[in-house]
């Protein structure tokens, strides 16, 4: 793969790299778009990272479609797909790794706490294997976006990281591989995230500051719904992640919800600015 893609950087090509795990839907695809516009050759990589997932998480049940992917892929522009193994990706003895100190210790971090260790690993190794100028994240996964950025500045890689927005399905729930789990009833349910952000927006819209506020307005439409479980709900600092009091600048508000063994995420950004105030 990497002398495949030093040599079209060596003769002057832009590379785009669009990490996925596979199970492609409308949200990888606006990525792959957009890289395919941006950066003259595109490569997809599809890889199902082991050691992104806790030992009860659904590692083993991951979708799994890599004939449709690749369809999925070259329809929307990718010039390339790498599909490593696992015995590829990682030695036996593999003992070193991506950590970050700071970002990770929040939200999903907190009920993940391998999670992102595991993320920004294989992340630095599909750049190393890719050699890529810009790298695709959609802001589905907010979390991972700053990540992303915080590792390529401090350990100096040399990739720009492009974040987009969330894709969402036409009643609002955020695309996610997923998605595809979701029983009949908890796909209806699962409207619920979207319907939480909608309200705090709302709330945040007619003036209300007060993240914890914020927080509890997303918390009673999620809590209506049957078979919702939360996570968390959080509003923080879009910038940090950091706890805030009263939004005066940027807030992020997020949040994980279980339906069953399925955990889904989404968020909002909240901007004083955009509000005039
Ligand atoms: O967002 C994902 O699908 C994964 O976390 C990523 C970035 C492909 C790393 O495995």
């Amino acid at each position: 793969m990497r002398e495949w893609s030093q040599k079209l950087r060596a003769d002057g090509r832009s590379i785009g790299c669009v990490p996925t795990m596979g199970a492609l839907h409308e949200g990888h695809l606006s990525l792959i778009r957009a890289s395919a516009r941006e950066c003259d050759e595109t490569i997809v990589t599809i890889f199902i990272n082991p050691i992104q997932f806790g030992p009860n998480e659904d590692l083993t049940t991951y979708p799994r479609d890599e004939g449709s992917d690749l369809e999925l892929a070259m329809g929307a522009g990718a010039t390339a797909a790498y599909c490593p193994s696992v015995e590829t990706m990682y030695q036996s003895d593999s003992s070193v790794y991506v950590v970050e100190e700071k970002l990770s210790k929040y939200l999903c971090g907190l009920s993940r706490p391998t999670h992102f260790r595991g993320v920004l690993t294989v992340v630095l190794k599909l750049f190393n294997a890719t050699v890529p100028d810009r790298a695709y994240f959609g802001l589905k996964d907010y979390q991972q976006m700053l990540l992303m950025n915080r590792m390529v500045r401090d350990l100096d890689i040399p990739v720009e990281i492009i974040a987009l927005p969330v894709i969402r399905e036409p009643d609002g729930l955020a695309m996610s591989s997923r998605n595809r789990h979701l029983t009949k009833e908890q796909r209806k349910d699962a409207i619920c995230l979207k319907n939480a952000l909608d309200a705090a927006t709302e709330a945040f819209q007619n003036g209300e500051r007060t993240p914890r506020e914020l927080e509890w307005i997303a918390r009673t439409i999620i809590e209506q719904a049957g078979s919702a479980r939360i996570d968390y709900i959080s509003c923080c600092d879009a910038e940090d992640l950091s706890t805030l009091a009263k939004i005066d600048r940027p807030a992020l508000l997020a949040l994980a919800v279980y339906f069953r063994d399925t955990r889904l995420i989404d968020n909002t950004v909240l901007s004083p600015e955009k509000e005039g105030q």
